[in-house]
């Protein structure tokens, strides 16, 4: 066995309401959680109108010298970093095309992808994952199709990211779109499962068969927009409405007027959901999911796993993204807690790490 000594990675996950930094260690087969951070300005409740159109509520400047205080802070010592792009920001694909050579299909990709792209080709940088019958067999087509997942970020992002890391003193590592980093970091089987984020602005969902990401979606609304509407219903302030969620969320408890605030908005997710999963089934209908697995800040609400196992047939979980990684058994309830806010962050810092 070739061996290499100790290997340090850093994932950094830029959200809309936090940033979260994972920093592991790989010696030998085993990762270990070497640092991790969670940089949360106060602003959180603020109506942040303009934070679609930019990657985050900080601008630039501030995004780097809130990061080179952390690293401070913490004590992280990695110098390369991996980042991840919005799943809002960016646009996954699913497409067809007859079966070739990569050459092939990288140069069919770039001729045909303005069909699928709904931004200039010169505004994005694109990029594919090739789904192989030989390597999967989830392929229900005939074998003279392949399957191939299209992904486009748009090129200002991209640069955005790679001058933050270098103000910072990075070298730009991995760069992906965050539901890659979920799937690393969230799927254990090779099985059909379906991730649901539900973070502070946004809420994705992706279909992951076999590895493979074949659907990705999202919603424009999540923790942020709970609370909203639980100032709206309960007539309190945001700082208390937060607390309410956090205390009663959609448990089914007699007058519970948080639940009755947000399950609209939960109503809403679930039909996203719901339909996602039929489109997946009616083009593969001898499939079934393994399970649903929820994950971001928001998962953490009181009553979820109740509401979601009442909604769905399908088992639905909260997925743990440190189980490839161990830590001092002390942290263990810490990281419990904390886990479905470092999904993203633990993926990427994986990434260093797959072969
Ligand atoms: N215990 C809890 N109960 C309910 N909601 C919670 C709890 N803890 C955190 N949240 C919510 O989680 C959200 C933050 O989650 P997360 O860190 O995944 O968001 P983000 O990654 O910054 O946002 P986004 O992914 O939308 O850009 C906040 O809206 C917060 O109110
Ligand atoms: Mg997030």
């Amino acid at each position: 066995m070739f061996f290499k000594g100790k290997q340090t990675s850093l994932g950094i996950d830029i959200g809309t309401s936090s940033i979260k930094l994972v920093e592991l260690q790989k010696e030998g087969e085993f990762i270990h959680l070497k640092n991790y951070a969670e940089y949360k300005p106060e602003d959180d409740l603020k109506d942040l109108i303009t934070f679609r159109s930019s990657m985050t509520p900080f601008s630039e400047t501030e995004l780097t010298s809130i990061l080179k205080n952390i690293i401070s802070a913490s004590g992280i010592e990695s110098r390369r970093a991996n980042f991840s792009i919005p799943v809002f920001s960016s646009f996954l694909t699913l497409i067809e095309m007859p079966q070739m050579s990569d050459e092939d299909i990288a140069r069919a990709i770039e001729f045909q992808a303005n069909k699928y792209i709904p931004v200039p080709l010169s505004e994005v940088f694109l990029n594919w994952v090739v789904i192989r019958e030989n390597n999967n067999s989830i392929q229900q087509n005939s074998k003279d199709k392949v399957e191939v997942l299209l992904v486009a970020a748009p090129k200002d992002i991209i640069e955005r990211y790679s001058r933050l890391a270098s103000d910072v003193g990075f070298e730009l590592g991995l760069l992906e779109v965050e539901n890659f980093s979920l799937v690393r970091s969230l799927c254990s089987s090779k099985n059909l499962n379906l991730i649901i984020d539900i973070g502070a602005r946004t809420s994705s969902v992706t279909i992951v068969d076999n590895g493979f990401i074949r659907l990705s979606s999202f919603l424009e609304f999540s923790g942020f927009h709970f609370t909203k509407a639980i100032t709206e219903r309960l007539k309190v302030d945001e700082a208390r409405a937060e607390r309410l969620k956090m205390e009663n969320g959609l448990l089914k408890k007699p007058q519970n007027q948080v639940r009755e605030a947000i399950l609209p908005l939960f109503d809403k997710l679930s039909f996203f959901v719901e339909s996602a999963i039929s489109i997946y089934l009616g083009k593969n209908p001898d499939k079934e999911f393994e399970k649903i697995i929820l994950t971001g800040g928001s998962s953490r609400i009181p009553g979820i796993l109740e509401y979601f196992s009442e909604r769905f047939k399908i088992p639905v979980e909260k997925g743990n993204p440190f189980f490839k990684i161990s830590y001092p058994q002390i942290l263990k309830d810490k990281i419990q807690e904390i886990a479905p806010n470092f999904s993203i962050a633990c993926g990427l810092a994986l990434g260093d790490f797959e072969v």
